[in-house]
């Protein structure tokens, strides 16, 4: 009976430790040291030994039980061991591999643009107003002074949706429809869209203008000048010059137009200035009376200037963007060069 527990604890020992997974190591662990197992069945077979051998043979039992246990729990150890390590591995999380990039989108020229011109006057105690993009023809033209054979009222210039209604062409609607609202002082600016039937390198059919209204008791085209003055100064630059030249818009008397120095050639001329040396960046001027009184408003005791600047204009100015359809293809080639 000795040699048959020695043989079985040989057989024992050698697939305990050649087990590969904790499940088998259960099954060899039931049958070799569990209730019904082959070691219990020994402590069985006692009995039949002569009755002095059996003291020692059941001690001997017991031993290689324990002895038993501890090998498949030291296996039990190195099964688990190894597995987390294997886990561990499979999961590894390699900290110097390259993040994943996300791209950063930026703010487009003209938001930059509006956004600067609109913070400039706001610091300088102007009102930001709005008006529609769908307009009628009283806001948009009879209200500013406009003669009905104006050729800006030209289907070939301005959309019209049907009778009476289009897509205002100057935010100098805003102009009345703050006047019809607010009673002078008043001192607001309007950016805002518009829309016309244009389309080259420096026109667009939707573009974008910002309007300024001043009407108070003795404003006066010094007034005008000295503001147009600080604002191209802060836009571009102190060094940079500018100048008014007379014009005619119906809504202003007397009316002009406000260029700056080309910022491509410094005034020498070429081909973005078409060799005049100037830029040109919007319309001003005296508020015309009639246009106050249209409005209800006593034109011997209030005066106002006005002016709409082309913020497309400002912005290609300032980048030095030769043409203005790359204002609105968005192409990220062109638009990644503002994102800073
Ligand atoms: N509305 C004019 C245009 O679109 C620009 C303009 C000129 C606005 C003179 C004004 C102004 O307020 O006084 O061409």
């Amino acid at each position: 009976m000795r040699k048959e527990l020695d043989k079985t604890l040989e057989i024992a020992r050698k697939e305990i430790l050649e087990v590969e997974t904790l499940h088998d190591l259960m099954q060899l662990k039931s049958r070799f040291v569990g209730k019904k197992s082959v070691l219990n069945n020994f402590m069985k077979k006692i009995g039949s030994l002569p009755k002095e051998g059996r003291p020692a043979f059941g001690q001997i039992v017991n031993q290689a039980k324990n002895q038993l246990a501890e090998i498949i729990s030291n296996r039990e150890i190195e099964i688990k061991e190894r597995d987390y390590k294997k886990n561990l591995q499979a999961n590894a999380l390699d900290i110097t591999m390259p993040g994943r990039h996300r791209e950063q989108g930026s703010l487009h020229p003209i938001t930059k643009v509006w956004r600067e011109i609109e913070d400039t006057f706001i610091s300088m105690g102007f009102e930001v107003a709005e008006g529609f993009d769908i307009e009628d023809e009283f806001h948009n033209f009879d209200a500013l002074n406009t003669p009905q054979d104006h050729p800006a009222r030209d289907l070939s210039d301005t959309f019209y949706i049907e009778n009476d209604v289009l897509l205002r062409t100057q935010t100098s609607t805003v102009q009345i429809r703050t006047m019809e609202n607010h009673k002078p002082p008043i001192k607001i600016i309007a950016p805002g869209r518009c829309y016309r039937n244009d389309n080259d390198a420096s026109h667009s059919p939707a573009f974008h203008q910002m309007e300024a209204l001043v009407i108070d008791e003795d404003v006066s085209f010094a007034d005008l000048k000295d503001i147009l003055n600080i604002f191209v100064k802060k836009m571009f630059g102190s060094e940079i010059e500018s100048r008014i030249r007379p014009h005619f818009f119906p809504f202003t008397e007397p009316s002009a137009e406000i260029d700056i120095v080309c910022v491509n050639c410094g005034g020498k001329g070429c081909n973005v200035c078409k060799n005049q040396g100037w830029l040109e960046m919007g319309g001003a001027g005296m508020v015309d009376p009639n246009v106050l009184e249209t409005l209800g408003i006593d034109s011997e005791k209030y005066s106002g200037y006005a002016f709409g600047l082309g913020i497309d204009r400002v912005a290609m100015l300032k980048y030095k963007i030769p043409d203005m359809r790359l204002l609105f293809e968005n192409d990220l080639r062109f638009l990644k060069q503002f994102s800073k």
